[in-house]
Order: structure tokens, then sequence, then C-alpha cells
């Protein structure tokens, strides 16, 4: 392994700051909350950095393919911003390797939102399916270096995938709590089958939520959902990794889904901080989509935040049912950075977006599909130019939730635009040419 691939000798550049009242903390003491109550940043000392890095030093980082010999810090789309992420000594890191997920662009795709310049880059195509692998090679690397006994999430699904599997690469006994018949069969099945400790909880995400963070301050186990600030300072990879990607010039716009707002806190800091470094000297707005059924963000929005809604969250996209998001004001810190918007978009057209996406050969979990709901309307209402560049984010993999996309096409949908049933027929090769013909 290359001296180049190790942070040994970095000073120590970071520190727990407080969104709020500015309080610090070490970053080696055990803490998701300020003791004013609030939440709390990774913050790195940006000064110092500035002349440690430049796009220079990570674009010669791109080249590392994937092997037993090649060191995490080489490989992964996460480790490969190290510096603005998490310094720490390569031994501690523990990495499937995550992230450099691709950009699709599809002629279908891009008119059916209305976009001249529509890019959607596959965060479901990460090693356990979704972009919750970012923020947990980075979570559970500092679980591990905090010596943490045990480590527990409350999930929709996606977040509980990633922990039991990054939790069982590290040899770390994981709990997680979900909400009971609420999260889609891929996801279930990926955390029995990692082995984690299945804790299905008779109420909602929110509940779920509510109880690990009281068992996790109770019996000193270390908590991994986004309330913990290392799995945010993870997440900001994927817009380092489109920044890069578009060449250091920035898209117009990223459009993603919001759920519990990690993502859209991790994006705004990440563009902050891109800024600040001169990685890039325009940074792209956020627009912020949620489903109707799931929309506390979204009504707070049309209040201008003066009030702060919570709701009883619906929806087919079981990943981003969440009615109390936790990074609500990091969120809000990200609509001022990017000068951001937020959305909303029906089931209906969640599916119907999923759709295109599925079609267009590329494929993503219903909650991914928001950002593709959710461009075509600011587009439709003239937020967004078709002419300006649009990266959406889709967050989870077709496979996560089989039965979505299984109903949709067999009629159980029943507002389905896009519907490809399949054909039942005898055993009988005339039965077979006829439905072929008619097909061809
Ligand atoms: N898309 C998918 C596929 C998700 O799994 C999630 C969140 C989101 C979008 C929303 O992201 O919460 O950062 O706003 N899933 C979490 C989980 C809540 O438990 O897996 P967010």
């Amino acid at each position: 392994m290359s001296q180049n691939n190790t942070l040994s000798s970095m000073p120590a550049t970071i520190i727990l700051q407080c969104i709020s009242c500015g309080n610090t903390y070490p970053i080696d003491e055990i803490r998701y909350l300020c003791d004013c109550g609030d939440l709390l940043d990774v913050w790195h000392d940006l000064e110092l950095l500035r002349s440690q890095i430049n796009r220079g030093l990570f674009d010669g980082r791109l080249s590392g393919a994937p092997g037993p010999r090649v060191a995490p810090t080489a490989n992964s789309g996460v480790w490969r911003y190290r510096e603005i992420i998490l310094p720490t000594t390569v031994n501690n890191i523990v990495s499937r390797p995550e992230g450099n997920t691709p950009i699709y662009e599809h002629n279908s795709l891009s008119q059916w939102v209305g976009s001249q310049n529509f890019f959607l880059k596959h965060e479901g195509e990460n090693p356990t399916g979704s972009f919750k692998d970012r923020g947990m090679t980075v979570g559970v690397t500092q679980a591990g270096i905090m010596g943490a006994k045990a480590v527990a999430c409350a999930s929709t699904g996606n977040t509980s995938a990633s922990l039991a599997a990054y939790a069982a690469r590290a040899g770390i006994p994981a709990f997680i709590f979900i909400p009971s018949g609420k999260i889609a069969a891929g996801k279930l099945a990926q955390a029995l089958a990692y082995g984690a400790h299945t804790l299905q909880v008779q109420g909602d995400f929110d509940d779920a939520m509510r109880l690990v963070r009281q068992v996790c301050n109770q019996m000193g186990i270390y908590l991994l959902n986004s309330l913990n600030p290392f799995r945010l300072e993870g997440q900001k990879s994927i817009v380092f990794e489109i920044l890069q990607g578009f060449g250091w010039q920035s898209p117009d716009w990223i459009v993603l889904p919001a759920g519990n707002l990690g993502n859209t806190a991790a994006f705004g800091k990440a563009l902050y901080e891109a800024q600040q470094l001169g990685l890039v000297n325009r940074i792209p707005r956020i627009a912020a989509v949620q489903a109707e059924g799931a929309s506390p963000f979204y009504q707070s929005y049309q209040t201008d935040f003066a009030e702060h809604k919570t709701m009883k969250a619906d929806t087919v996209a079981t990943a981003i049912r969440i009615g109390n998001p936790v990074s609500y004001k990091r969120a809000i810190r990200t609509l001022e950075w990017t000068d951001g918007v937020v959305a909303t978009v029906t089931d209906d057209e969640i599916m119907n977006a999923k759709a295109i996406v599925d079609r267009a050969g590329i494929g993503c979990e219903p909650a991914s599909a928001a950002s593709v709901a959710g461009t075509r309307k600011l587009i439709a209402e003239g937020v967004i130019k078709p002419e300006e560049t649009v990266i959406g984010i889709l967050t989870g993999n077709l496979l996560k939730d089989p039965a979505a996309t299984v109903d949709y096409h067999t009629g159980a949908w029943s507002s389905a635009q896009f519907a490809n049933p399949s054909v039942q027929l005898e055993p009988d090769i005339a039965a077979v040419r006829k439905v072929i013909e008619k097909r061809l």
C-alpha cells in the first residue's frame, strides 16, 4: 500500500459543532446532539484544507482498480475525498468499496421530463443497492475507531440493509429497528441475510426512530442513523463525484428524493464546502422532492419554515415514508446555501416515473423515482428551465422492492400508464407464435 493512501501524518482537522449555537466537541466523544439539544455537524478546518486539497489531487486518484491488494482509499468513491470526509488511517476503514456510481442519460427519459440536459446518477448501484453505503462506510469506520460494542439504527429498509452489511464486515453486532410489515422485501432479506438482529416494531418509522435513540443512549450502543453526523460526511461524496464527473463544472440543478432529510443535508454541506475550498466556482441549486403523503418538509417550506410540520406518513415509496424527519434544520440550511426548492409528487407520479426509468433499462425503487417525477413537475411549472443541466439522484435499486414493480405491471396499480403485463399461455407453439406475431 503506498504511503499516498494513508493519512496518518495528517493533523486532526475536524470537530463536532452544533448547527445552532456553534458549541464544539471533540470527535472522539460519542454524542449525536449538542447540550442545547440541536443537531451536530462534523466540521472541517476549511482554512487548512484549502492549502492541502485541490481538483488535481482528486483527479489523480481516479485510476484504482478494485482488488485485495488495493487500498479502499484508492478505489472507493467515498475515500477518494477522505480529507474532507474523515481523515483516518487506511487500516481503520471498513469499505466494500462503495461509490463510483454511473451517470446515465436516455432520450426517452429526457423527453418525458421535458429537459434537454437530463442525467441520472444511480446510487442504487452501490454494494448493497442504495446510497446509504456511502454514509455507512464512514459511520461503521468511526464506530470501529470508537470501539463500539454494538451499532444500531431505525430504518425504512435501506439504512438497515447497509448497516447490516458493513457491521458484518467489521465484526460488530448490529441491531436494526424497522416498522413491522412496512419495509420492502429485498431490504428485509438483506438485513436477515447479513446477520443483523432485526427488531420489527409494531409502529411506523418515526416510532422506531424514537426507540432506537432511547436504547442507544441507555445502553451505550453506537447509533448509526443520519442523526449521526459521520454518516452525512460519507453521503457528501455523491456531490463530490457529481462535480468531479462534470469536470468540476457544476450542473444547474441536483434533484433528489427527501425523507429523513439526511441526503438533503449532506448535499448542501458538500456544496458549501466545495465552493469554500475552490473546487467549483458556482454551485447547483438543490430540489428536494417528497411524496405527497409524506411531505412534512414541503408543508413547512410552504410556511417559509415559520411552522415545523410533522405528519402521519403514507406513500407507496416506503423508503421515504417518514413524518418527522431528523435532519429538518440541516435541510433548511441546504436550501439557504443553494437557493434550493422543495416539491411534492403523488404516488401515481412516482410510479409512472419509475416505469419510465425502468423501461430505459436503468431501473430504480419507487422512492428514487421521486427525483424524476419531481424534475418533470418543476420543469412544467417553469422552476427548472428545459435547457438547464439537471442531475437526478436514483437512490435505490430496482430489486429492492419487487412487489411494487410487479403490482404496477399486473393491474394492482389502477393508474399505471406504462404497464407491461406478462402473458399467460398454454404450453403450445401455436399459442406462442400468435403472441409473438402480434407483438412484432
Ligand atoms: N431514497 C431511498 C431509496 C431511501 O432509502 C431513502 C431513505 C431516501 C431516498 C431518503 O433519503 O432520508 O436522506 O432524505 N431511507 C432511510 C432508510 C430513511 O432508513 O433507509 P433521506
